[in-house]
Protein backbone atom coordinates (compact mmCIF):
# COMPACT_ATOMS: atom_id res chain seq x y z
CA UNK A 1 0.00 0.00 0.00
CA UNK A 2 1.49 3.18 -0.88
CA UNK A 3 0.52 6.09 0.77
CA UNK A 4 0.07 10.05 -1.44
CA UNK A 5 3.15 11.87 -1.30
CA UNK A 6 3.13 15.67 -1.83
CA UNK A 7 5.91 17.20 -3.12
CA UNK A 8 6.76 21.06 -3.03
CA UNK A 9 9.02 21.91 -5.82
CA UNK A 10 11.04 24.93 -6.66
CA UNK A 11 9.55 26.00 -10.02
CA UNK A 12 12.52 26.56 -12.45
CA UNK A 13 16.19 24.19 -12.70
CA UNK A 14 15.48 22.57 -9.09
CA UNK A 15 12.48 21.20 -10.13
CA UNK A 16 13.88 20.05 -13.40
CA UNK A 17 16.91 18.48 -12.15
CA UNK A 18 14.80 16.85 -9.36
CA UNK A 19 12.60 15.13 -12.15
CA UNK A 20 15.59 14.29 -14.11
CA UNK A 21 16.32 12.31 -10.74
CA UNK A 22 12.84 10.56 -10.33
CA UNK A 23 12.27 9.86 -14.16
CA UNK A 24 15.90 7.77 -13.46
CA UNK A 25 14.12 6.43 -10.93
CA UNK A 26 11.63 4.99 -13.15
CA UNK A 27 8.80 7.59 -12.55
CA UNK A 28 7.36 9.37 -15.51
CA UNK A 29 7.44 13.39 -14.88
CA UNK A 30 6.15 14.53 -18.18
CA UNK A 31 3.01 15.92 -16.87
CA UNK A 32 4.63 18.02 -14.04
CA UNK A 33 7.61 19.41 -16.61
CA UNK A 34 4.59 20.98 -18.93
CA UNK A 35 2.22 22.16 -16.08
CA UNK A 36 0.79 24.90 -18.19
CA UNK A 37 -0.85 27.11 -15.65
CA UNK A 38 -1.70 23.80 -13.63
CA UNK A 39 -0.37 23.75 -9.64
CA UNK A 40 -1.18 20.72 -8.58
CA UNK A 41 0.27 17.79 -10.60
CA UNK A 42 -0.67 14.23 -10.10
CA UNK A 43 1.14 11.09 -11.00
CA UNK A 44 -1.29 8.48 -9.76
CA UNK A 45 1.17 5.63 -11.32
CA UNK A 46 3.96 6.86 -8.76
CA UNK A 47 1.14 8.15 -5.90
CA UNK A 48 2.95 11.59 -6.30
CA UNK A 49 1.51 14.71 -6.06
CA UNK A 50 3.70 17.75 -6.99
CA UNK A 51 3.03 21.69 -6.18
CA UNK A 52 5.14 24.00 -8.35
CA UNK A 53 5.86 26.96 -6.06
CA UNK A 54 8.45 29.60 -5.58
CA UNK A 55 11.50 28.81 -4.02
CA UNK A 56 10.70 31.17 -0.46
CA UNK A 57 7.59 28.98 -0.30
CA UNK A 58 9.08 25.45 0.02
CA UNK A 59 9.65 25.34 3.64
CA UNK A 60 5.95 26.77 3.84
CA UNK A 61 4.69 24.13 2.70
CA UNK A 62 6.34 21.52 3.77
CA UNK A 63 6.64 22.65 7.26
CA UNK A 64 2.60 23.43 7.67
CA UNK A 65 2.19 19.33 6.55
CA UNK A 66 0.60 20.50 3.29
CA UNK A 67 3.52 18.99 1.12
CA UNK A 68 5.29 15.74 2.83
CA UNK A 69 8.21 16.66 1.03
CA UNK A 70 10.56 19.41 -0.77
CA UNK A 71 12.88 20.46 -2.88
CA UNK A 72 14.83 23.67 -2.29
CA UNK A 73 17.99 25.52 -2.03
CA UNK A 74 20.35 25.38 1.55
CA UNK A 75 20.07 29.14 1.11
CA UNK A 76 16.35 29.52 1.22
CA UNK A 77 16.09 26.79 4.08
CA UNK A 78 18.75 28.70 6.37
CA UNK A 79 17.11 31.58 5.62
CA UNK A 80 13.67 30.50 6.35
CA UNK A 81 14.82 29.10 9.55
CA UNK A 82 11.85 26.65 10.16
CA UNK A 83 12.31 23.24 11.60
CA UNK A 84 11.88 20.92 9.19
CA UNK A 85 13.91 17.73 8.32
CA UNK A 86 17.20 17.68 5.92
CA UNK A 87 17.03 14.27 4.69
CA UNK A 88 19.72 14.60 1.78
CA UNK A 89 22.10 16.71 -0.01
CA UNK A 90 20.94 16.18 -3.78
CA UNK A 91 23.95 17.59 -5.08
CA UNK A 92 22.46 20.00 -8.04
CA UNK A 93 22.19 23.41 -7.69
CA UNK A 94 25.79 24.23 -6.39
CA UNK A 95 26.79 27.69 -5.54
CA UNK A 96 28.18 29.67 -2.77
CA UNK A 97 26.52 32.19 -0.09
CA UNK A 98 28.84 35.09 -0.12
CA UNK A 99 28.94 38.72 0.91
CA UNK A 100 30.44 40.47 -1.78
CA UNK A 101 31.28 44.29 -2.30
CA UNK A 102 34.48 46.41 -3.86
CA UNK A 103 37.61 45.28 -2.91
CA UNK A 104 38.63 46.01 0.65
CA UNK A 105 35.04 46.78 1.96
CA UNK A 106 35.35 50.34 0.84
CA UNK A 107 32.43 52.05 -1.37
CA UNK A 108 34.27 54.70 -3.93
CA UNK A 109 30.47 56.07 -4.59
CA UNK A 110 29.08 56.48 -1.28
CA UNK A 111 29.66 56.94 2.75
CA UNK A 112 27.04 55.71 4.92
CA UNK A 113 26.77 56.35 8.66
CA UNK A 114 26.21 52.74 9.16
CA UNK A 115 27.59 49.64 7.42
CA UNK A 116 24.51 48.75 5.11
CA UNK A 117 24.25 45.27 3.15
CA UNK A 118 21.78 44.47 0.63
CA UNK A 119 20.28 41.09 0.56
CA UNK A 120 17.51 39.01 0.12
CA UNK A 121 18.70 37.12 2.89
CA UNK A 122 17.68 39.56 5.51
CA UNK A 123 17.72 37.13 8.37
CA UNK A 124 21.16 35.08 7.27
CA UNK A 125 22.90 38.90 7.16
CA UNK A 126 21.74 39.28 10.13
CA UNK A 127 23.27 36.13 12.02
CA UNK A 128 26.56 36.60 10.21
CA UNK A 129 27.33 40.08 11.18
CA UNK A 130 25.90 39.26 14.62
CA UNK A 131 28.34 36.85 15.27
CA UNK A 132 31.22 39.35 14.03
CA UNK A 133 29.33 41.41 16.84
CA UNK A 134 29.16 44.24 13.89
CA UNK A 135 26.09 47.04 13.76
CA UNK A 136 24.80 46.64 10.11
CA UNK A 137 21.54 47.69 8.36
CA UNK A 138 19.41 45.50 5.97
CA UNK A 139 18.72 46.77 2.67
CA UNK A 140 16.22 44.25 1.49
CA UNK A 141 16.17 44.02 -2.14
CA UNK A 142 14.50 40.74 -4.47
CA UNK A 143 16.85 40.61 -7.49
CA UNK A 144 19.71 41.91 -9.12
CA UNK A 145 21.20 42.41 -5.30
CA UNK A 146 24.69 43.60 -7.31
CA UNK A 147 23.00 47.18 -8.14
CA UNK A 148 23.42 47.96 -4.50
CA UNK A 149 27.38 48.45 -4.09
CA UNK A 150 27.45 49.71 -7.90
CA UNK A 151 25.06 52.28 -7.11
CA UNK A 152 25.63 53.56 -3.65
CA UNK A 153 22.61 52.16 -1.94
CA UNK A 154 24.67 49.58 -0.01
CA UNK A 155 28.37 49.01 1.41
CA UNK A 156 28.25 45.29 -0.06
CA UNK A 157 25.77 42.26 -0.45
CA UNK A 158 25.06 38.80 0.80
CA UNK A 159 23.91 36.74 -1.91
CA UNK A 160 24.79 33.50 -4.15
CA UNK A 161 27.74 33.44 -6.29
CA UNK A 162 27.25 30.68 -9.06
CA UNK A 163 29.93 31.45 -11.79
CA UNK A 164 30.73 34.61 -10.43
CA UNK A 165 30.27 36.41 -13.57
CA UNK A 166 27.58 38.55 -12.18
CA UNK A 167 30.11 39.83 -10.15
CA UNK A 168 32.72 40.49 -11.86
CA UNK A 169 30.71 42.36 -14.81
CA UNK A 170 30.06 45.05 -12.06
CA UNK A 171 33.25 45.16 -10.41
CA UNK A 172 32.61 43.47 -7.47
CA UNK A 173 34.25 40.60 -5.60
CA UNK A 174 33.71 37.80 -2.84
CA UNK A 175 34.88 39.60 0.31
CA UNK A 176 33.53 36.64 2.62
CA UNK A 177 31.89 33.22 1.91
CA UNK A 178 28.88 32.80 4.60
CA UNK A 179 28.31 28.71 3.54
CA UNK A 180 28.19 26.80 0.19
CA UNK A 181 24.85 26.01 -1.04
CA UNK A 182 23.31 22.93 -2.97
CA UNK A 183 19.64 21.49 -3.18
CA UNK A 184 18.17 19.86 -0.20
CA UNK A 185 15.45 17.10 0.62
CA UNK A 186 13.36 18.28 3.34
CA UNK A 187 10.48 16.46 5.14
CA UNK A 188 7.79 17.41 7.32
CA UNK A 189 7.98 15.66 10.29
CA UNK A 190 4.78 14.06 11.27
CA UNK A 191 4.51 12.41 7.54
CA UNK A 192 8.49 10.87 8.39
CA UNK A 193 6.03 8.59 11.07
CA UNK A 194 2.96 9.12 9.74
CA UNK A 195 3.61 7.66 6.24
CA UNK A 196 7.00 6.37 7.08
CA UNK A 197 7.08 3.09 4.07
CA UNK A 198 6.47 5.35 1.45
CA UNK A 199 8.84 8.49 2.93
CA UNK A 200 11.32 6.01 3.58
CA UNK A 201 11.01 4.63 -0.17
CA UNK A 202 11.26 8.00 -1.68
CA UNK A 203 13.81 9.11 0.26
CA UNK A 204 16.04 5.85 -0.50
CA UNK A 205 15.21 5.79 -4.31
CA UNK A 206 17.20 9.63 -4.42
CA UNK A 207 19.76 8.49 -2.08
CA UNK A 208 20.01 5.81 -4.89
CA UNK A 209 20.69 8.16 -7.88
CA UNK A 210 23.26 10.02 -5.72
CA UNK A 211 26.50 10.11 -7.33
C1 LIG B 1 21.43 35.11 -8.92
C2 LIG B 1 22.18 35.84 -7.82
C3 LIG B 1 23.22 36.60 -8.55
C4 LIG B 1 23.54 35.69 -9.73
C5 LIG B 1 24.80 34.92 -9.46
O1 LIG B 1 20.52 35.98 -9.46
O2 LIG B 1 21.29 36.63 -7.05
O3 LIG B 1 22.71 37.82 -9.00
O4 LIG B 1 22.45 34.76 -9.86
O5 LIG B 1 25.15 34.10 -10.55
P1 LIG B 1 26.60 34.16 -11.22
O6 LIG B 1 27.62 34.11 -10.11
O7 LIG B 1 26.65 32.93 -12.10
O8 LIG B 1 26.69 35.42 -12.02
P2 LIG B 1 19.37 35.49 -10.44
O9 LIG B 1 19.93 35.13 -11.77
O10 LIG B 1 18.59 34.40 -9.77
O11 LIG B 1 18.46 36.78 -10.64
P3 LIG B 1 18.10 37.96 -9.65
O12 LIG B 1 19.32 38.82 -9.54
O13 LIG B 1 17.00 38.68 -10.33
O14 LIG B 1 17.69 37.37 -8.33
Amino acid sequence: MHDLLTMALAKGRLADQTFDMLEAMGIDCSLPRNPGRQLVLDVPSASLRFILVKPSDVPTYVDHGVADLGVVGADTLLEAGRPLYEVLDLGFGACRLCIAGYPRRTNPTVQHATFRVATKYPNIARQYYGRMGETIEIIELHGSVELGPVIGLSDVILDIVESGATLKANGLEVLDEVCPVSARLVCNRVSLKTKRESMQRMINGLKSQLK
